[in-house]
């Protein structure tokens, strides 16, 4: 008999408008968070246009379907195991204007062959999630910004606002949350293609990377990448279906910051009746919005999706631990990740004392080194930037600390493009100060380049392979 696919028929996202909902709508216990205090939200000139904005995202298809997020939901519990390894990777801030088939292209080109890489080196499947489809909104350390003593808002994401400095350009427009949603879905839909379409087949992912090690920069990755030669001619040989190789899962995650472009994108699951966030597979809270009694850890707790916070060192760890019974009550394999960001000089003394009471409480939740936002700092020439030696570094020290304790260390999470930008410090091009100011296209937070990106994995593939 064959098995019933328990997603098959019915499971359909109710769509009705918000301010139309039924009374026993679970979507009715987002009303909860509105009264709480809601860090990072723009002050938005015009509530009807707001009210007009949030009434069409709510009328739109979800971005992405419940089942998936509960897939990969498995597949985080499967890294908090070690039977994973999760990477995620794209842009700090994605751009309407970088929404580009091209730019798309490249960054799931990054993604596909860094994941190629760490497979070899992990020896377990990775789990490929894009930061994109929705990355669209950034927090900000301050909510105006002056410059030759003119004042206006701060640029927060193009979901919000635009980058330029006029009055114009910085004044919140709800029409922007609609642009963030068509930008993607036009993403998510190449994204899909390229994944399922015959772009991810391994056989041209292990030959880009070939292209990779050929450059004499790169010729201490030679022997890793000769052994991962050797290892494809051997599954041929054994006549390894590499037809199935063709395409491959990928998943879509971003910070859910802005709350009136989540809310009208979460929905019911007409087969569980449980609400999912679906502007993504993967959401998480960032450093300044994980407050415990704050509106977006009560939106996070109402959603099924699998979902991550970001903890640096100046966390206290009583209100992580609480922030677990808020956020996983039943303990689900693979609900929670914290994603660390301690920086390379904190990982070291910052994680264990984390991970350790984590783990003393019973918790099980998946592990994720984000070992970009430990570790920006403002260059000599004033850019913003990153060295890339402190972001393996991070990294290392995010390994060492998890085999030292038994623990397991389930993923990365990085800034990256498939871009040759010049943003982030070092790696075999030896980017310079001098050279920041080449191809500096960020408007957030300095993204390692394609050939940092890959040398990051070569580098995290060869910590792997040290178990
Ligand atoms: C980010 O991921 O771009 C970010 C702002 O991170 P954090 O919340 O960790 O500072
Ligand atoms: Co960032």
């Amino acid at each position: 008999m064959r098995a019933r696919c328990p997603y098959a028929g019915t499971r359909h996202l109710s769509l009705s408008v918000v301010s139309t909902l039924a009374p026993d709508d679970p979507r009715r216990q987002l009303d909860v968070g509105r009264t709480l205090p809601a860090a990072q939200q723009p002050t938005w000139p015009d509530p009807a246009a707001l009210e007009e904005a949030v009434a069409t995202l709510a009328s739109y298809p979800p971005l992405v379907f419940a089942g998936e997020c509960d897939v990969l939901k498995t597949r985080m519990a499967s890294a908090a195991r070690g039977e994973a390894f999760v990477l995620q990777g794209g842009d700090c801030a994605e751009t309407f204007a970088a929404a580009t088939a091209d730019n798309i292209r490249d960054r799931v080109k990054t993604i596909l062959q860094m994941a190629a890489v760490l497979t070899y080196g992990a020896s377990v499947p990775v789990v490929k999630v894009g930061r994109m489809a929705g990355q669209y909104a950034k927090p900000r350390s301050s909510d105006s910004e002056t410059r030759s003593g003119v004042t206006l808002p701060a640029f927060r994401g193009d979901m919000v606002n635009a980058f330029d400095f006029t009055t114009q350009a910085r004044t919140p427009d709800p029409q922007r949350l609609v642009r963030a949603y068509h930008a993607s879905s036009a993403t998510l839909n190449l994204v899909r293609a390229f994944t399922t379409g015959g772009f991810a087949d391994l056989r041209y992912v292990h030959d880009w990377n070939r292209g990779f090690v050929a450059n004499a920069a790169n010729a201490r990755y030679e022997r890793l990448a000769r052994d991962i030669d050797k290892a494809m001619k051997f599954m041929l040989a054994c006549g390894a279906d590499f037809e199935a190789m063709k395409t491959t899962e990928f998943f879509s995650a971003h910070e859910a910051l802005v709350l009136d472009y989540e809310r009208p994108l979460t929905r019911v699951d007409s087969r569980t009746g449980e609400l999912y966030d679906t502007s993504g597979h993967f959401i998480w809270v960032g450093e300044r919005t994980r407050d415990l009694g704050g509106a977006h850890i009560d939106f996070l707790a109402r959603v099924r999706n699998p979902i991550g916070v970001k903890v640096s060192a100046k966390a206290e760890i009583d209100d992580v631990l609480r922030m677990i019974d808020v956020l996983d009550p039943a303990r689900e394999p693979g609900r929670l990740t914290f994603i660390t960001r301690m920086g390379a000089g904190r990982v070291r003394d910052a994680l264990p004392p984390l991970v350790e009471r984590v783990t003393a409480s019973g918790a099980s939740v998946t592990w994720i080194c984000d070992p970009m936002h430990g570790n920006t700092f403002e260059s000599a020439s004033g850019f913003k930037t990153r060295d890339f030696d402190d972001i393996v570094e991070e990294v290392r020290g995010f390994f060492e600390v998890h085999r030292g304790l038994g623990t397991v260390p389930g993923g990365i999470h990085v800034e990256l493009t498939g871009n040759d930008v010049t943003e982030c410090l070092g790696g075999s091009e030896r980017i310079a100060d001098a050279d920041l100011g080449q191809r500096y296209e960020s408007v957030c937070d300095p993204r390692l380049n394609h050939q940092q990106s890959l040398e990051l994995a070569f580098l995290v593939a060869e910590m792997l392979t040290q178990d």
